[in-house]
């Protein structure tokens, strides 16, 4: 692929008319070039915009908050379910149509990008222009060039075995929470999972270079940081496991609350629960994905741990971690499975009694193990009637697991509402991660960012409400 280090503002303005495979012709970028920016997905594909966003700005270009504004159009894409995947269809469509004939680049970027790359460039009516899998964000800028100067389409999707934007320093935005990917890549390959086909290999940061970013975190006012990882409790370095990493993290000063997500039950030793039990700036939040609780399921997902072993480490968790905050993912309707597995399911679902699911009609992804070695069986009609059931048991338990906190004190970290409230109200969570609604005094002086003491009211099965204490 032949990359030209012209940058945009120096295209010549006849050239685009080159471009022949479907693209929209671009003028010339007579300024900055203007970007808009969308976030399809996970949490990681939140935090790569945001390294996408520093790696372009150093080249000059600009982000606008309206697509109508912008010369290009990027969406950072996600392709763990097959919802996410239609949903960017449809949207690159409407941008196009919204424009009426105005031009536009539109560029994909994330884990569609890695294993759609075919499929994006062939279907001629969407016309994508660029194309950057999650390893390639640092060749965007040549990337774009090319496109542009070339009017060609432009990609690269490789994916490295050491690529971790160490270097980059995301353009968050600005809150009390701060995301850092810790670690990228999956080497797990759960037969369901796309994750280890559009992220590749897993690779880890050095302990020193995360602790100077959240040394940088806390000068910038961030009182909380999440570490981001598609396996993050797999992280290693060199001698440093994750129980190492959470620990160094903890020494630095102004940080006053550290989360992780999302671990797989397989890397849980005694040493790391007892951190997350003793170090009082790691929460007492631990989200466990399960995926299914029948054992033969389970051996066809290639999760590694029965239902025995999976609710044997829940226990462990429970007894060395006071208070500890629950919950997980579960997949219904993986291929094959039955009524009977499915509830079985249900019943580890009302036994463990986690905190919170996050729960997911099985799609099948292709590339993945389970697309090539089991038919997608299950109706979708039964998926939909199990994923209901499952929904409304969770829904319960939830609900009277934050009833159960009615009465109690709990210090909680005000953060900025993401609507607004009347305004004696403020948001905030607990340890546990549980959204707070808080009352406060008339003369309330507290502001977001501040640690506040609280006792609960009330609760719903989505938040507590509570009054704060002085
Ligand atoms: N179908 C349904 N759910 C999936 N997940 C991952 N891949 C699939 C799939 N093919 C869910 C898992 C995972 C979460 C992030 O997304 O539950 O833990
Ligand atoms: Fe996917 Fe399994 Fe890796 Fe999670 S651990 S990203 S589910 S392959």
């Amino acid at each position: 692929m032949k990359i030209i280090n012209q940058k945009p503002t120096a295209v010549p303005p006849d050239l685009p008319e080159a471009n022949l495979n479907g693209g929209t012709p671009m003028p010339r970028f007579q300024k900055k070039p203007q970007v808009f920016l969308e976030t399809y997905g996970c949490q990681m594909n939140e935090y790569d915009s945001e390294l996408v966003r520093t790696i372009l700005k150093k080249e000059n270009y600009e982000f606008v908050p309206k697509e109508q504004e912008a010369d290009i159009v990027m969406l950072n894409t996600c392709a763990i379910r097959e919802h996410a995947h239609r949903k960017v269809y449809g949207r690159v469509h409407a941008i196009r149509h919204a424009r009426n004939g105005k031009p536009v680049m539109i560029g994909i970027l994330g884990c569609m990008a890695t294993n759609l790359r075919q499929e994006l460039f062939q279907d001629r009516s969407l016309k994508i222009d660029f194309i950057a899998g999650p390893d390639s964000y640092k060749r965007l800028p040549a990337l774009i060039d090319e496109a542009v100067v070339d009017g060609k389409k432009s990609f690269d999707v490789t994916l490295s075995e050491f690529e971790t934007y160490a270097d980059v320093y995301p353009s968050r935005k600005e809150g009390v929470n701060a995301w850092i990917a810790v670690m990228r890549g999956c080497n797990n390959f759960c037969t369901f999972c796309v994750v280890p086909y559009t992220r590749g290999r897993e690779r880890s940061r050095p302990v020193t270079n995360v602790v100077e970013e959240v040394k940088r975190l806390a000068d910038d006012g961030f009182k909380q940081v999440t570490l981001l990882g598609q396996n993050v409790n797999s992280y290693r370095h060199e001698e440093d496991d994750f129980a190492s990493l959470l620990e160094e993290v903890s020494k630095v000063k102004g940080i006053e609350r550290i989360r992780f997500t999302s671990p797989h039950p397989k890397d849980f030793p005694d040493r790391l629960i007892d951190v997350v039990a003793q170090n009082p700036k790691v929460c007492n939040q631990i989200h466990l994905p399960l995926q299914s609780g029948n054992d033969r399921v389970l051996e066809m997902m290639d999760r590694t741990y029965t239902r025995q072993e999976f609710m044997g480490l829940v226990d462990n968790m429970r007894k060395r971690v006071s208070n500890l905050v629950l919950s997980t993912d579960v997949i219904v309707g993986f291929p094959t499975e039955t009524e009977e597995e499915f509830e079985d399911t249900l019943s580890l679902i009302r036994q463990v009694e986690f905190d919170s699911a996050f729960t997911f009609k099985y799609s099948q992804r292709k590339g993945t193990i389970a697309s090539k070695k089991y038919p997608d069986d299950v109706l979708e009609e039964t998926k939909t009637e199990r994923i209901m059931r499952l929904n409304d048991i969770q829904k319960e338990i939830t609900y009277q697991k934050n009833r159960a906190h009615i009465g109690e004190t709990h210090t909680i970290l005000l953060e900025p509402a993401t609507h607004t409230k009347s305004k004696n109200e403020m948001v905030g969570r607990t340890d546990g991660n549980k959204l707070v609604i808080v009352t406060t005094p008339a003369a309330s002086t507290h502001k977001v960012g501040d640690m506040v003491q609280v006792r609960i009211t009330d609760a719903t099965p989505h938040a507590l409400k509570s009054d704060m204490l002085l």
